[in-house]
């Protein structure tokens, strides 16, 4: 099945609209570096706000975790990342491209057909020093998952948060692999944002757990607008299970280069726990008063990427139409990713529209992430809106001075309607909330 948008125009659109750009673009750029914009990084906090609000605040049984990147080496080990966090690297003997050999097809170099080396495991965790020697003693790892940072606080968070199992807990923070390859835009980065949660749970209840969070998390996207046709479901053959997972199921999305992955819910048994309490000398187990028993919990750990969902958001939402013989590109973003929820546009930047328009942005942006544009002509400021997928946009004219009523139009049905001043905050905030744009109430009224 064919994807309906190039990643071209995607790109294209994200830099056009301030969403995301190259990394030290004026030097250059840096290879698989993203900076995201002023609208970018509302979008960005918008998708990690609506993971924790329903994975941490909306949940009696998790709580959140906020841990450093650095951490000790005992950790990498312990958790297997040094001696498996690996990717097979060959090499051409004639361009001196490398490739992650698992990732090519056939023998020979895919960029000039030259003959490859023979394939050698690639640590992907970035090796840096702490303090100002640069000796084996002092070399830390940036952290590639932030799975570790709650493992190693698993005794301090069930101490302090007096929680009883099952207990999640979150994460979401910035992780770091030295990927062999790169690419398809924000897709596969060296530097990304994970969300992560660790629900720690019984032994022998772990399979109804992981079906639990494998639902959950795919409501998710679909609660958040993207279409249930782009996204699949796919169990790990044994082969390439990762090396701490009893079972994982991985969110596909059919991205424009085809099916990837999206998101990875996994089984990781009592791995983690037994390894650092083996590496560590510290007890890692749970007293369960109720059973009256101690056990190691087991862990079901659904993982996803901060970008790669932004991505597939945008993908997803991205549209372009024809509304009477002019293009139009819009995105279809939920409201609550949408980077700005509503936008004043006084009809021109007329004098004595303005101090009304003003009044009105003062008004909307305590409780709104409020736009004012007062440039160009009201068509391309719609159109600007559009692009960024801003729900509702709302309109002062010369009648407004005289009736104090201003006219709200929404992106996606490009219906008005035309609603009194003084009620606009509770309109933007119901129609937000998802009530149909129409003029049931009694204060709007619909217009020609
Ligand atoms: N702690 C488990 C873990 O990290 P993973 O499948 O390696 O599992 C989970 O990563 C998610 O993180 C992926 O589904 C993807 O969304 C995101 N991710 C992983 N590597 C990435 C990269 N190089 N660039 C962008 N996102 C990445």
């Amino acid at each position: 099945m064919p994807a309906k948008v190039d990643m071209d125009k995607i790109v294209s659109l994200c830099k056009r609209r301030g969403l995301i750009f190259p990394s030290s673009e004026i030097y250059g750029g840096l290879a698989s570096c993203w900076d995201y914009g002023p609208m970018g990084v509302e979008l960005k906090r918008n998708v990690k706000e609506a993971w924790w609000k329903v994975v941490v605040h909306e949940r009696d049984d998790v709580v959140g975790l906020d841990t450093s990147i650095m951490m000790h080496p005992g950790v990498w080990a312990a958790s297997g990342h040094i001696d498996n966090f690996t990717d097979p690297l060959v090499e051409c003997k004639s361009c001196h491209l490398r490739w992650r050999a698992d990732a090519i097809e056939g023998q020979r170099c895919p960029q000039c057909s030259g003959e490859l080396t023979e394939p050698r495991m690639f640590n992907l965790m970035f090796k840096t020093f702490m303090g100002p020697v640069e000796e084996e003693a002092s070399l830390v790892y940036l952290r590639p998952e932030t799975a570790q940072g709650i493992f190693v606080n698993f005794e301090n968070v069930v101490t302090t948060s007096r929680k009883k199992l099952p207990l999640g807990i979150a994460q979401i923070g910035k992780s770091f692999r030295n990927e062999i390859t790169t690419g398809n835009f924000i897709f596969r980065t060296r530097e990304f944002e994970h969300m992560e949660l660790e629900y720690f749970v019984k032994p022998g209840t772990d399979k109804e757990w992981l079906d639990y969070w494998v639902k959950e998390r795919f409501d998710w996207y679909v609660k958040l607008g993207i279409r249930k046709e782009n996204l699949r479901l796919r169990q790990h053959g044994k082969d390439e299970l990762a090396h701490y997972a009893k079972d994982c199921y991985d969110i596909d999305y059919l991205f424009p280069m085809g099916w990837s992955e999206l998101e990875g819910i996994a089984n990781r048994g009592d791995f983690d726990l037994t390894q650092h309490a083996k590496c560590s000398g510290k007890e890692l187990s749970y007293y369960d008063a109720e059973a009256g028993e101690k056990y190691v919990p087991y862990v079901i750990e659904p993982s996803a990427g901060v970008d790669r969902s932004v991505l597939a958001f945008l993908i997803d939402a991205y549209e372009e139409e024809e509304i009477e013989g002019e293009k139009r590109t819009v995105l279809h973003l939920h409201p609550s990713l949408a980077p700005i929820k509503v936008a004043v546009l006084p009809l021109s930047r007329n004098e004595k529209l303005t101090p009304l328009a003003k009044e009105v942005f003062k008004q909307l942006c305590p409780s709104f992430v409020t736009d004012y544009d007062d440039s160009q002509s009201i068509g391309r400021r719609y159109r600007r809106q559009d692009e960024i997928g801003t729900p509702f946009c709302v309109t002062i004219d010369f009648e407004s001075l005289e009736d104090k009523q201003v006219t709200i139009r929404e992106r996606d049905s490009l219906a008005q309607i035309r609603v009194p001043i003084g009620e606009l905050n509770k309109v933007i905030e119901a129609k937000l909330k998802g009530e149909a744009f129409d003029a049931s109430t009694l204060w709007a009224t619909r217009e020609k």
